[in-house]
């Protein structure tokens, strides 16, 4: 079996303390739900803990009272070769978290811009090491792909995102290594399927029963694959590829529609 190498990663994180569902702007947040932040903030806590233990630097954004969706980290910005793109929310309701990113990247010394069109970060937007590959149709508009390529002068290959579930290309496809993916076929128009098979025909491609628990919302440092742990199959898949998969419960942060992935975004500097 491959021998797999850790690479040590720079993640930032926002502690859940605001986290709540006041609004729905997708298929999983229920508003009628009631939400345990206490519970939220300790699954995330959990996650932080990992991540460090597995020898990854944490940085931490503080949380906004006005801002529930803050603690999806991903969404804040993409961040490759130390060049940061501050994201444009669809929703409104979102809309302050991409100025809050920005003053977070500003005050740590980055030069920081921000999108013109809607973008959603690395919601959207996932490094593989060679390319970029871009989520669109449901969030971030087509035209942010040529201003992500233009911007950090990487190609962009553009994915069309069809079900609503998965609204954001992280929810529905993790780079595992380079240009090494795993992704759920469904998910994207048939035209982007058949690119996905032309440019990874080794991918791991999951079946409906991990993607519904947001298997896909993972995150990988070359070895070890965090991902939610009622992902079982995936978790299987994985291991015959050689990579260490490790569980993490972040249930109540499913409530808004999110999960490993969704928590934290990787600074590339
Ligand atoms: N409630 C948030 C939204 O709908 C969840 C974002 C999840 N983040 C992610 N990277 N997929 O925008």
């Amino acid at each position: 079996m491959r021998e797999r190498t850790a690479r040590p990663r720079r993640y930032v994180m926002c502690r859940p303390e605001y986290f709540d569902v006041t609004y729905a702007i997708n298929p999983w947040m229920d508003t009628a739900k009631p939400v345990d932040t206490p519970l939220a903030v300790a699954q995330w806590e959990r996650l932080r803990t990992v991540l460090q233990e597995s020898g990854h630097r944490v940085e931490l954004v503080d949380p906004e009272p006005e801002l529930p969706d803050m603690v999806y980290a991903a969404n804040g910005a993409l961040v490759i070769d130390g060049k940061v793109l501050g994201a444009r929310f669809r929703h409104p309701e979102r809309a302050a978290e991409g100025t809050a990113y920005l003053r977070w990247f500003r005050q740590q010394g980055f030069r920081a811009a921000a999108s013109r069109h809607v973008n959603e970060g690395e919601g959207d937007f996932l490094y593989t090491g060679t390319l970029v590959l871009g989520g669109h149709g449901l969030r971030s508009d087509r035209d942010s792909l040529l201003e992500v390529q233009e911007f950090f002068g990487h190609p962009v290959i553009g994915l069309e995102l069809t079900d609503p579930d998965y609204y954001h290309l992280d929810t529905a496809l993790a780079v595992l290594d380079r240009d090494e993916i795993m992704y759920y076929p469904q998910a994207f128009s048939p035209g982007s399927r058949e690119v996905l098979r032309h440019l990874f025909p080794d991918a791991i491609e999951a079946q409906a029963a991990d993607a519904e628990v947001f298997g896909l919302n993972a995150l990988s440092d070359g070895r070890r694959v965090f991902l939610p742990e009622a992902a079982t199959a995936l978790a299987a898949r994985l291991r015959e590829r050689g990579f260490e998969p490790v569980g993490v419960d972040l249930s109540e942060l499913l409530k808004g529609g999110g999960s490993v992935k969704c928590c934290t975004l990787e600074i590339r500097a």
